[in-house]
């Protein structure tokens, strides 16, 4: 299986708009996250070099700061959406795994991807959007969400809403 995979049109990537999608594996189905920055795709795995969690507090939905920043819904670590470099919290210079991205004839895509990179502290054998974790995101995104709101001058919630729209 060396056939590019196809994740979306053109037109559905949008810059400070993150995007979640699964690619299937020879063994597993991987997760990434996918933007655009300055008008060029970015994709990495959606994987957060922390505690080597999801990124997302919902399937493809996640959280954003006022400089389309993506913050990591579990702990609060921020990346900016260039290198994935964490820019604050607590993996800070640790970057998200790339993945080479592709636009071609308004089509997005990416190569077959491998396993996606696992955290020292992930726990192993945890999947990635079991209903346990899922819940436990959404839980850890509500305080993240407080923590995002009351940083002064920051429209981090709102730019949540907005995205949650857009999807
Ligand atoms: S797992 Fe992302 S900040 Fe902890």
């Amino acid at each position: 299986m060396n056939a590019p995979v196809f994740l979306c049109r053109s037109d559905e990537l949008s810059d400070g708009h993150y995007r979640e999608f699964p690619v299937e594996t020879d063994d597993e189905t991987v997760f990434l996250v996918a933007t655009r920055h300055r008008g060029e795709p970015r994709a990495w795995y959606n994987v957060c070099p922390h505690q080597g969690r999801a990124l997302n507090f919902a399937p493809d939905r996640f959280i954003t700061d006022d400089n389309d920043h993506l913050v990591c819904c579990a702990h609060g670590a921020v990346f900016e959406p260039d290198q994935g470099r964490c820019v604050s919290g607590p993996c800070q210079n640790a970057e998200l795994k790339a993945v080479t991205i592709m636009e071609s004839d308004g089509d997005i895509s990416v190569p077959p991807p491998p396993p996606p990179p696992r955290s020292e502290q992930q726990v192993d054998g945890s999947e990635h959007h079991d209903q346990e974790d899922q819940a436990h995101h959404a839980a850890d995104a509500h305080e993240i969400l407080h923590l995002v709101a009351a940083r002064p001058h920051d429209q981090g919630v709102d730019r949540m809403s907005r995205q949650n729209e857009c999807v």
